[in-house]
């Protein structure tokens, strides 16, 4: 019987109503399956910093070390903000693992079912068969770990911050053969998002990923396009784009409009993987949300649990090898937010049902 030793990070909020609807799903998969789940929680976030005293206490740091992957719920909220910015939840706690494991490649799926496309912002004319493409952004470099990263008081009085975006080949390039394995597995298209009339890290980023292709990916259908541009071919027609590739910081804003293009934040899943292997020899990775703490809807029992559910889809895809099982959790979820409008409804922030009402109908569709 396959052991299957993960850490569960729920977090702050909505984090922990998720991770536990999300892990009822799994325990019942992983009867029908005949997989053994050894998992061990630990705390994160604010929930780290009120009972340990740091965001990222040592403790839980080990425990991922020494587990084949990280199930993330989220963290952060309004109880945390007073702190000085470098030890809010975020900052201390989500950027360091993933900086720690060195998780480069961030995948976000954005997939919206053709029965729900009533959902989307976007007109249903213009996505008559939903939306289906992938977000590849890279994830430890950029502007979010670039340094010089301070915040001083001039001579004169005046307040200056700086935060340093740099890349180099080499990173470009790790990401990029990250988002030509995910296209050759789809349609062969790949799109690199960049802003290489204006930034110096995004002509090296363009450079790189040109000759990149060229030299290993002829296969491949490649296009460029700027970041301010993409976020508004993101809104006129989704569906242009297959695989999208991109910096940290672009990723993180075009990711978000993903999500609300199709339909919900709360389905939105994500994968970090980086060089790393677990001891089955397969990639570490750190699968969570992207959604975040949603502190609003905290406590209500509400909170859509389909995006951590996903999450552990994924981390049965990469993190285990185990990819008829994560289909199998992938086409349960589909069926429990298409059919009847219940379900349907709590996926997409309508007047629900409730957290656990929805894992009860994907566990119903397993
Ligand atoms: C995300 C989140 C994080 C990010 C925050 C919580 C630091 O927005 O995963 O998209 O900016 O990467
Ligand atoms: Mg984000």
């Amino acid at each position: 019987m396959p052991t299957l030793k993960f850490a569960v990070l729920p977090g702050d909020y909505i984090g922990p109503e998720v991770m536990t609807a999300a892990l009822r799903v799994f325990e019942h998969v992983a009867k029908q399956e005949g997989l053994t789940l050894a998992y061990t929680t630990a705390d994160v976030g604010g929930a780290g910093i009120d009972n340990h005293g740091k965001a990222l206490p040592d403790s839980t740091l080990k425990l991922c070390a020494e587990s084949d992957a990280i199930l993330f719920g989220s963290v952060g909220g309004p109880k945390w903000e007073k702190l000085p910015p470098k030890e809010q939840p975020e900052r201390a706690a989500l950027l360091p693992l993933r900086k720690h494991f060195t998780l480069f490649a961030n995948l976000r799926p954005g997939l919206l079912y053709r029965e729900l496309t009533d959902a989307s912002p976007l007109k249903t004319e213009r996505i008559p068969d939903g939306i289906d493409i992938v977000c590849i952004r890279e994830l430890t470099g950029g502007l979010y770990f670039g340094l010089p990263k301070h915040t001083t008081t001039l001579p004169d009085g005046d307040i200056q911050a700086v935060d340093t975006m740099v890349y180099k080949k080499s990173e470009i390039e790790r990401i990029l053969q990250v988002a030509i394995t995910a296209a050759r597995a789809r349609k062969k298209k790949l799109c690199s998002v960049d802003k290489a009339n204006v930034l110096e890290t995004s002509v090296l980023w363009r450079k790189t990923v040109s000759e990149y292709c060229a030299a290993h990916a002829p296969d491949i259908a490649l296009s460029h396009m700027y970041v301010d541009n993409a976020a508004m071919q993101l809104a006129r027609d989704p569906n242009q784009f297959d695989v999208f590739v991109t910096e940290n910081m672009f990723g993180d804003i075009l990711s978000d409009e993903m999500a609300v293009i199709c339909g919900s934040l709360g389905m939105l899943s994500s994968a970090s993987l980086g060089t790393g292997r677990n001891s089955l020899g397969l990639p570490f990775g750190l699968y969570e949300p992207a959604g975040g703490t949603a502190p609003d809807i905290a406590g209500k029992g509400i909170a859509n649990p389909c995006a951590q559910i996903l999450s552990v889809a994924q981390m049965l895809r990469y993190s285990f090898n185990l990819e008829p099982i994560a289909k199998r959790i992938e086409a349960a979820v589909k069926k429990a937010v298409t059919s009847g409008t219940r379900t349907g409804d709590i996926a997409f922030g309508r007047p629900s049902v409730g957290t656990k009402a929805m894992a009860d109908a994907v566990i119903a569709h397993l």
